[in-house]
């Protein structure tokens, strides 16, 4: 079964670097078997659009504007995504929703106008280490899930990704043991089938590198995974890419 790749390369890297890292990824991924999907930084998705072109790389947003076109200042349209061939749109990453304050009523705009333009939404779900710490864990994940389909029925929807990434393991090399990121998985298809979604793929993301990402896609039967930091070079993402066969 085809596992999915996300490569979310944040606002790391100048529009030089993104391309060079682009042409890079083609050279690296010739034959794959596996779907990959590279999220550059908004100025770097036209340019991305032209190299991938014909490759076996699929190109996805870091974010979508949850308007469609009008008078908002800084926002990119899901449509002009689309045009320019963007597949998926990451929604609700816990960078945005903490640092740039995104509430779970903006998240279910943003799935809503991602879905109209026929992209596919990748939501990611995850809790801190203090809500861990207090055995919030599920019930958080449940609120973000319920939050995020609000306007969006969830069997109204095409096709959905839902990354579970826990916020403290984002960037500080601490991934999530592979038990407890699959009582996570569980919990979050459950909400998924009890709201009625019919193509859901579920993936993990947090410090994910060579040697834990066959744990994860193994016996803990995640679809895929979001890779932050150790996608920033070609050679890393095929070593995670690899991994699935361990
Ligand atoms: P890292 O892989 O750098 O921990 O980032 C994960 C992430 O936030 C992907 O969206």
């Amino acid at each position: 079964m085809k596992k999915l790749f996300i490569a979310n390369w944040k606002m790391q890297l100048t529009p030089t670097e993104a391309e060079k890292l682009a042409r890079s990824f083609v050279s690296t991924f010739k034959n794959v078997s596996n779907e990959l999907v590279v999220c550059p930084d908004f100025l770097s998705i036209a340019t991305l659009s032209k190299i991938f072109k014909s490759s076996a790389i699929s190109l996805g947003a870091q974010d979508a504007s949850a308007f469609e076109r009008g008078a908002y200042t800084g926002e990119v349209a899901a449509s002009d995504l689309a045009y320019l061939g963007v597949k998926y749109a990451i929604v609700g990453h816990s960078e945005r929703r903490n640092c740039m304050e995104e509430s779970d009523k903006l998240i279910a705009g943003k799935i809503k106008a991602v879905t109209a333009e026929k992209l596919t939404p990748v939501l990611c779900v995850g809790e801190n280490a203090a809500e861990r710490k207090q055995g919030k864990a599920a019930s958080v994940i449940r609120g973000q899930l319920r939050g995020a389909f609000k306007s969006l029925p969830g069997k109204n929807l095409r096709s959905i990704v839902i990354a579970y990434e826990p916020i403290w393991a984002i960037g500080t090399g601490v991934n999530c043991d592979p038990l407890t990121a699959v009582r996570m998985k569980t919990i979050i298809s459950d909400w998924c089938q009890r709201a009625g979604m019919k193509k859901t793929s579920i993936l993990y993301g947090g410090s994910v590198k060579a040697d834990n990402a066959a744990s994860f896609l193994g016996t803990a039967g995640f679809d895929g995974l979001l890779v932050g930091g150790a996608s920033l070079d070609a050679q890393s993402f095929k070593n995670i890419v690899n991994a699935k066969s361990n």
